[in-house]
């Protein structure tokens, strides 16, 4: 039996950057999700959702789709295969502690667990970790149906203990940051919206982002430059005015905290926040009632963490501040790896 694990992740900044060529600083967290796998005969997947009591059986060559988790498994069998990875029987068992839809890309824990583990059951050990956070993010938007960035599986597959993960989207080059907080602790908490709105107003930005790249006749949105923006109508103005700002202030985060400097670090959390709010118009009444909330409780710098309309709020905390009752402390844990048993 092989076991692997693959982190959720926090985004420090870098908000709706990733399918903007744009930069990012997630760290991975120490709560993911284990999947162990144990070759079969024959070529029938057996996968078992542990936390669900549910199961799925299907042949290692159907490539018919489903829904739920089961989505993410049949997804990762047939994206593996399609990249030359022959596969057989196999027995997988799963089961996590990343919170599920809540923001902390559990989705992505679970695509690239499934995948080491069905990797090293097949004997396979070398493969480019690049390439599969791509086929991952596959998994996601061709199988599962939702179109997100490549964020959240860079950040499983690539981000190191203590060390924040700067990633440029444009050419895919990735920075480990030595993390300093001298003390301070950042808390993730929920704004108890459930995402029901979240799809829609995310595709939506989507739009709105490729719209305003196509109408300046640019290539990238980082070709885009702060004069551009009287060219453009409103409201696509203002999602490219967050973009860059946003971009910006990834470079002056990753400088804070490599530089143990965190009350900067929270100054940025604020601004990202803002801008989030008044030019993505990514905000809800929950979500700012959290951070109010979050300030109230001694945080100094709070913002809406992942594609926005509700989810978590990530707030910074001075040393010796107590978190919040509903505060999950995290931490730089380490990338998806496979566990020894
Ligand atoms: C969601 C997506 C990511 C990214 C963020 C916004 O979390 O999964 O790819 O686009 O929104 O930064």
């Amino acid at each position: 039996v092989v076991r692997a694990f693959a982190p959720g992740r926090v985004n420090v900044i870098g908000e709706h950057t990733d399918y903007n060529d744009g930069l990012a600083l997630p760290f991975a967290i120490s709560l993911g999700v284990t999947v162990s796998a144990e070759a079969a005969r024959g070529r029938r997947v057996e996968a078992i959702a542990l936390d669900l009591a549910e199961r799925d059986v299907f042949d290692a060559g159907d490539r018919s789709g489903a829904t739920g988790w089961r989505a993410f498994v049949r997804g990762a069998v047939a994206e593996l295969a399609a990249s030359g990875h022959a596969l057989g029987g196999v027995r997988l068992e799963f089961s996590g502690t990343v919170p599920r839809g809540q923001g902390v890309a559990s989705s992505a824990a679970l695509e690239v667990a499934v995948c080491l583990a069905l990797l090293r059951v097949a004997g396979i050990d070398t493969y480019d970790r690049l390439a599969l956070a791509r086929l991952c993010s596959r998994v996601e938007n061709s199988w599962v149906g939702v179109s997100t960035g490549l964020l959240d599986q860079l950040a499983a597959l690539f981000c190191a203990e203590d060390r924040a993960l700067r990633i440029d989207f444009r050419d895919l080059d990735l920075r480990q940051v030595p993390f300093a907080l001298d003390g301070w602790a950042l808390g993730l908490v929920p704004s108890g919206e459930t995402r029901a709105l979240a799809r829609t107003g995310y595709e939506q930005r989507r739009l709105e982002c490729r719209r305003a790249v196509e109408l300046l006749g640019v290539q990238s949105m980082r070709d885009v430059t702060p004069d551009d923006l009287s060219r453009l109508p409103a409201p696509l103005n203002r999602r490219v005015l967050h973009v860059i700002g946003e971009n910006e202030r990834v470079d002056a985060a990753a400088a804070s905290v490599s530089a143990g400097e965190p009350e900067q670090l929270a100054v940025l959390l604020n601004e990202s926040h803002r801008s989030l709010r008044d030019l993505y118009d990514a905000s809800t009444p929950a979500v700012e009632s959290t951070v109010a909330r979050l300030f109230q409780s001694g945080a100094e710098g709070a913002r809406m963490m992942g594609g926005g309309f509700g989810g978590q709020v990530l707030a910074l905390f001075p040393p010796g501040q107590s978190l919040p009752a509903d505060a999950l402390r995290v931490t730089p844990a380490a990338a998806a790896h496979l566990v020894e048993s």
